[in-house]
């Protein structure tokens, strides 16, 4: 979520945490107007999202140039974006969920389905060849979306992802790999896993918080086996060991605002993670 123009304010008291270690200043790739959420195309190209632009930003990392990739017609603002198929991503827009298929020229962007009983949809992660997992910040709720059918049907909901008083944003970031899935919950500063059947996508046991002190908006999964969140007000990227017995928080770049993070998908920048941020979309280069 983008928070920065609006909420700052707000988060005055939210914002103490672990103590960060010592920060690597990111690199601009381009420079974007509050960049919400970012995914990487197969041939490394990167997308970007605006939730106040119906504009899907495609953004050249070698020749930092960026463009309109497309226009998704019906859509005010765009949040949450997963690849569920080569070249064929889920996006988010306001109440609908929307196709982006890159396997057609010029790509081509199709309503799937709204999800009617929405709040406030935000993030957005891959799941299954045929569905992806929509969290909505405002229900504290996720829902498995079928991506041919438009089906949808709630399949978790726990306390963790409420909405904290009287802001409607609780979970927040989420992405799902081998039976678990990972998500934040913005106001309340936390990051948590939780146990979801692979085949029907429903919650199969109890939640487990990994932190409650520090703020997390949307994550991605690196390519040596670490999780990467990004921390909003906190102005960083953080890297994540899930495998540890008590794993925390470690600073690895200086992002403004940052929202979201996508792993280059190419030889020369498999090792960068592409942060979206309130100023653009930056490149942290992280150890794998
Ligand atoms: C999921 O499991 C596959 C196969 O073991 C592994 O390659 C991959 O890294 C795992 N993904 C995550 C995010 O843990």
């Amino acid at each position: 979520m983008f928070i920065q123009t609006i909420l700052l304010p707000l988060l005055a008291g939210l914002t103490q945490g672990t103590p960060l270690t010592p920060r690597q200043a990111a690199t601009q790739v381009v420079r974007l107007s509050s960049i919400e959420n970012v995914a990487v195309r197969p041939n490394g190209l990167i997308l970007a999202t605006n939730m106040n632009q119906a504009t899907l930003h495609q953004i050249d990392p070698v020749a930092k140039t960026s463009s309109t990739a497309v226009t998704v017609s019906g859509a005010s603002g765009l949040s949450g974006i997963a690849e569920f198929a080569p070249d064929v991503f889920a996006v988010i827009g306001g109440k609908g969920i929307y196709r982006v298929d890159f396997t057609v020229t010029p790509p081509k962007s199709t309503l799937i389905k709204t999800i009617t009983e929405a709040s406030n949809l935000n993030g957005l992660s891959a799941f299954d060849a045929t569905s992806v997992l929509v969290a909505d910040a405002g229900k504290g709720n996720v829902y498995k979306f079928d991506v041919n059918t438009g089906a949808y049907s709630e399949v978790a909901k726990d306390p963790t992802m409420a909405p904290t008083g009287g802001i409607p944003f609780g979970i927040d970031g989420i992405r799902y790999a081998n039976g678990t899935l990972w998500y934040t919950n913005i106001f309340k500063n936390s990051f948590h896993k939780l146990p979801l059947d692979p085949v029907t996508g429903k919650s199969a046991g109890a939640q487990t918080t990994i932190w409650s002190n520090l703020m997390g908006d949307d994550l991605c999964f690196g390519p040596n086996g670490k999780i990467y969140v990004s921390t909003n007000s906190r102005n960083s990227l953080v890297e994540v060991d899930p495998t540890a017995a008590r794993p925390s928080a470690v600073q690895v770049g200086s992002v403004t605002g940052s929202t979201s993070c996508s792993f280059g998908r190419t030889e020369r920048d498999r090792n960068v993670a592409y942060v979206g941020g309130g100023q653009g979309v930056f490149a942290v280069t992280v150890k794998i």
